[in-house]
């Protein structure tokens, strides 16, 4: 299994250790990120991504900038400052600040645990992502009644986005692992490509059966009867069961309520975000407008014409059937969720 992000220490010093999702699957390369200006740059590029895989950034950005700190004389004022630029590189996923100020917490207590609480929230996240995917795998089962599925999922959430293993993809891993999967359509994931490029690359390791489709196909082929349910990830999850995912999720959720097929969030508890009480409050990324005018580099628009780029949108949570955590399934369209 890849590893998105890790840390690693040599002859150079230390360094965020990731694979870099930008010029995948053609190439297969690894940066190495030593300052807190590589990895802020790296996340606003999406070189690292994915919500958990955030979570670990901000995490191991912590350490990054104490060593920096150490190595350059920042006094506290300044380190605080890097941390929060690290926190706040990008806005949706609620995991990236939550992992810099986890780790950030131990890190002003003194005694030098912030490295340790880095590696503690990785393994966590390592170790939710299976449990959820045993959980959201049995759930299916049970709620469709049938013994062998077919699926649709939109965006990557496989080992690339998370510390390991996948949320949304780990509940399909394990269901190919128990012979329960026959198919899954992927969404291209249109602008960035990340079904296209990422997961149909992980899906394609894993030798799991699949086809990609443009993101315009996904609510005929819902409609059409061609999957049996649909299951994404989470940027931000808010305390009434809004959740907030690649822009595109909501339209593949609508389909899904329309064709009454079970419609399944997989995410770890790290983020739901409780001190939201609605997804109107998610604060949705918006994008440079040339990652939708441009293709492959080549501007396609007539010249003046502007690009919208929102990242993300907001699924209601009466449209979402289940939402599965390390914890269990909630179902927030029947009763508010109680996420543990
Ligand atoms: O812009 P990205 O690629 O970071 O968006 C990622 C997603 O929307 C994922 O579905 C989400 O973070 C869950 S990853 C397990």
């Amino acid at each position: 299994m890849v590893h998105a992000i890790k840390w690693v220490e040599d002859d150079d010093g230390a360094a965020v250790r990731i694979i870099d999702q930008t010029v995948l699957p053609t190439e297969e390369s690894y940066l190495e990120l030593r300052t807190v200006d590589q990895l802020v740059d790296a996340i606003a590029r999406l070189a690292v991504r994915g919500a958990p895989a955030l979570g670990a950034a901000g995490g191991y950005g912590v350490a990054l900038a104490e060593r920096q700190a150490d190595a350059c004389g920042w006094d506290d004022a300044r380190l605080e400052a890097e941390i929060e630029r690290v926190a706040l590189a990008r806005p949706t996923a609620v995991n990236l600040a939550w992992g810099a100020r986890r780790v950030d917490a131990v890190r002003r207590e003194g005694g030098g645990g912030a490295l340790a609480e880095a590696h503690r929230l990785a393994g966590e996240d390592e170790a939710a992502n299976r449990e959820l995917s045993r959980l959201g795998a049995d759930w299916l089962l049970e709620r469709t009644g049938k013994k062998i599925l077919r699926a649709i999922t939109h965006c990557n959430t496989g080992a690339l986005a998370t510390t390991a293993w996948g949320t949304a993809y780990g509940v399909l891993k394990e269901l190919h692992t128990r012979g329960a999967l026959e198919m899954v359509y992927v969404d291209e994931t249109r602008p960035l490509l990340q079904g296209t490029r990422l997961t149909s690359w992980e899906l394609a390791q894993d030798g799991i059966p699949h086809v990609v489709e443009v993101d315009g196909a996904a609510a005929s082929t819902i409609l059409r009867g061609l999957v049996d349910f649909a299951v994404i990830g989470a940027d931000r999850i808010a305390a009434n069961g809004d959740t907030a995912n690649k822009i595109g999720s909501v339209s593949v959720a609508l389909a899904a309520h329309r064709a009454g097929i079970p419609f399944l969030v997989a995410a770890p508890l790290s983020t739901v975000d409780v001190t939201l009480a609605s997804g109107d409050l998610i604060e949705i990324e918006e994008r440079d407008q040339d990652e939708v005018l441009a293709v492959g580099g080549t501007r396609l628009s007539a010249p003046g014409v502007r690009g919208f780029n929102p990242a993300f949108d907001v699924t209601p949570h009466d449209l979402i059937t289940g939402i599965v955590t390390e914890h269990g399934v909630v179902e927030p369209g029947v009763t508010q969720p109680a996420f543990a």
